[in-house]
């Protein structure tokens, strides 16, 4: 079942939300059979698959590509598609982009701060948007906690209020002291998604690869699920030594789940 934004927005208070970020196929269709009901193809992807040192270096066509294959891998699954840095830089622009990853693919998009023009623009055109506040990595100058300071505080508060008024039917609250995030969910009407905000939001993200332990640093406040970057050093030592050895490729064992290729 693929939920829409009724049914997301009727969970707050009733069931939190499990999001996890996707880029890939593969990494789609296993969050789907686990029944995940949103995935958000982020900008993270410039990150922590692409190797740019900020997300400020993903294009809407970076992300136009993740969108398609993360679709293709979960069909049934509502998927946000993340508007890349300067692709929100007015209203117009940001419509025609957001409408690039609703054709690749998207039920939803997501842009970071307080575009409170942008956000009301696209919710009129049609569009289902989510907010993003708190850190927002594409103007932040470090990854540090925000909204420790009670001006700080008072501010993101603000924005959570003005992002909800704008339209947006979720809102993603990141890096952010628990009280604060526990404020704003109670404040809000919408959803709230937190990534390194406590337990109080309506629901959980984190990046995919940080959870399932692929990669090589971690947020403070994410959890290593795997350690999927042991798992494929493992697998290249091992191959390149049965190589070496002429064992494979006469030791081969086929370990797919349904027994096919
Ligand atoms: O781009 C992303 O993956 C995000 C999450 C960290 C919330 O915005």
């Amino acid at each position: 079942m693929k939920y829409d934004v009724n049914l997301l927005s009727k969970m707050k208070n009733v069931t939190p939300i499990a999001m996890l970020t996707a880029y890939t196929c593969p990494v789609a269709r296993c969050l789907e059979r686990a029944g995940i009901p949103v995935i958000l193809v982020g900008d993270t992807v410039g990150m922590v698959e692409m190797g740019f040192e900020s997300t400020r270096d993903v294009t809407i066509e970076h992300m136009q590509y993740h969108v398609g294959a993360v679709r293709r891998g979960a069909p049934n699954t509502h998927i946000i598609g993340d508007l890349p840095f300067n692709s929100d830089r007015d209203p117009e622009v940001a419509l025609l982009n957001a409408q690039r990853l609703i054709d690749a693919g998207a039920d939803s998009i997501k842009l970071e701060g307080p575009k409170y023009d942008v956000i009301s623009h696209l919710v009129t055109n049609g569009m289902a948007v989510v907010g993003h506040t708190g850190l927002t990595p594409q103007t932040a100058e470090n990854f540090k906690k925000v909204g420790v300071a009670e001006d700080d505080a008072k501010r993101i508060l603000e924005e959570a209020v003005a992002i909800e008024k704008s339209g947006a039917f979720m809102l993603v609250l990141e890096h952010i002291p628990s009280h604060l995030a526990e404020s704003i969910t109670a404040y809000l009407k919408v959803p709230t998604i937190g990534i390194g905000a406590g337990s109080a939001c309506d629901g959980q993200v984190l990046v995919i690869n940080d959870a399932i332990g692929l990669g090589d640093y971690w947020p403070p406040f994410s959890k290593q699920y795997a350690q999927v970057s042991e798992v494929i050093l493992a697998v290249a030592e091992s191959f390149s030594r049965e190589v070496q050895k002429r064992e494979f490729p006469d030791n081969i064992v086929t370990l797919n789940v349904s027994g096919k290729r």
